[in-house]
């Protein structure tokens, strides 16, 4: 029996891939800093929430998300970006999906997205169920991932070019696009024709400057869509509930049809929501804490490696680590399959996410791997301890 294309090209996730190696040996402590999952608590009135119900029968919710989820969703971003309502913004089964109904509803089959490379992996599987094509914008380590000159992004575009994205921060890079890079994008794509898409599920983690959102800025209201998520703000990637928010209502309101076809995101995920989007400023001052606090243990124990160039992050939690070492694919099986570091007592090794899985063409990034600062600050040290010995120890 045929499957489509569609199932037949679609990427295997090039981060979970080593989990199967794990797995298998569970006598070795591993530090997993491939997945962008943290080990940050759930704030308690997120949780109370998800357990409250007032209602014997868990039934269907509005298909653009309960109205009380999308206001407080509005209200939370209407402090930065006024005059926000409910009716800009549907509620989302997490970030994920607010990406795949953007990607749907703005590209016909064989329209092509342009996005900063390396890129959130994701992205390709989305596009592949839209039957887009991400068209990547080779961006660099050395100069802080910037984007572009708008001279340089006119050679990607094409007459099937409908959207620019791209995650502020980002992931893998950590960089952070700031007000002028934004404006500059922005009026670019708008020259241009394009829907911009921005990805902001890490904005709230920042440790220079807070990110502006591209929902603030001015002149742009028709072609700027935003997503968000609960997933990293509040440590609650399981809850799925995500966000996709612009002031075109006409977008918005095709939004509501794709929505419809999936009958609502679950409504006691989105009660949790509201709770989570009404926590004090403390919670990100703290988050913010948390994070840097993580992200300077990483920076520090790359510091200590010998030939690893890397950029700090401005924002997410995520660096690309450039390696002396000439296939990131086969360091990391080996990593997982052979190296075993016993100084401690125990066998110990790590995981890391290899670089070519952030690229179009996995030909590139062959000596990058991507780390995630996730874990408490001593974990992420040790595991990039272990790193640097597995590196003195790779003869690939
Ligand atoms: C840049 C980016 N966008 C979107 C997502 C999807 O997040 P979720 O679907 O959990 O909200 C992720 C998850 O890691 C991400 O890194």
């Amino acid at each position: 029996m045929r499957l489509s294309h569609r199932a037949q090209v679609i990427q295997e996730s090039a981060i979970r891939k080593l989990d199967a190696f794990v797995a298998r040996a569970p006598e070795v402590h591993f530090y997993k800093l491939n997945i962008g999952q943290p080990d940050v608590p759930t704030p308690e009135p997120v949780l109370r929430a998800l357990g409250a119900t007032d209602s014997p029968v868990l039934a269907y919710g509005p298909a653009s998300g309960l109205p009380a989820c999308r206001e407080a969703a509005a209200a939370f971003h209407a402090r930065t970006s006024p005059g926000l309502g409910a009716e800009h913004c549907v509620v989302t089964q997490g970030g994920s999906e607010a990406l795949l109904f953007a990607f749907c509803a703005l590209c016909d089959p064989g329209d092509e997205i342009l996005v900063p490379e390396p890129y959130y992996t994701n992205y390709n599987g989305f596009a592949t169920v839209a039957a887009a094509k991400v068209v990547p914008v080779r961006t660099r380590l050395d100069d802080g991932f910037r984007i572009p000159s708008n001279a340089e992004l006119d050679k990607y575009v094409t007459d099937k070019t409908r959207i620019f994205l791209f995650a502020n921060p980002g992931n893998p890079t950590g960089a952070v696009y700031g007000e002028a890079d934004l404006r500059r994008v922005a009026e670019w794509a708008k020259s241009r024709g394009l829907w911009v898409v921005a990805d902001e599920v890490y904005r709230h983690i920042w440790f220079t400057h807070a990110p502006m959102s591209a929902l603030e800025l001015q002149g742009h209201e028709d072609h700027v869509i935003v997503v968000d998520s609960t997933s990293k703000t509040f440590s609650a990637c399981g809850l799925r509930i995500g966000f996709l928010l612009s002031r075109n209502l006409r977008f918005m309101e095709r939004i509501e049809r794709l929505g419809q076809a999936r009958l609502g995101a679950q409504p006691r995920a989105q009660n949790a929501a509201i709770a989570a989007l009404h926590l004090p400023d403390a919670f990100y001052d703290e988050l913010r804490a948390t994070y840097r606090a993580r992200v300077d243990a990483m920076m520090d124990a790359l510091a200590q490696i010998p030939g690893v160039a890397y950029h700090r992050p401005e924002g997410a939690f995520y660096t690309m680590a450039r390696l002396p070492v000439k296939d990131t694919e086969d360091f990391a099986r080996f990593l997982v399959t052979e190296f075993r570091d016993t100084s401690s007592g125990r066998p110990e090794s790590l995981v890391v996410a290899p670089g070519p899985g952030f690229y179009a063409d996995p030909s590139e990034g062959r000596d990058e791997i991507r780390l995630a600062a996730v874990k408490h600050p001593d974990e992420v040290r040790r595991g990039i301890e272990v790193l640097g010995r597995a590196l003195a120890n790779y003869r690939g």
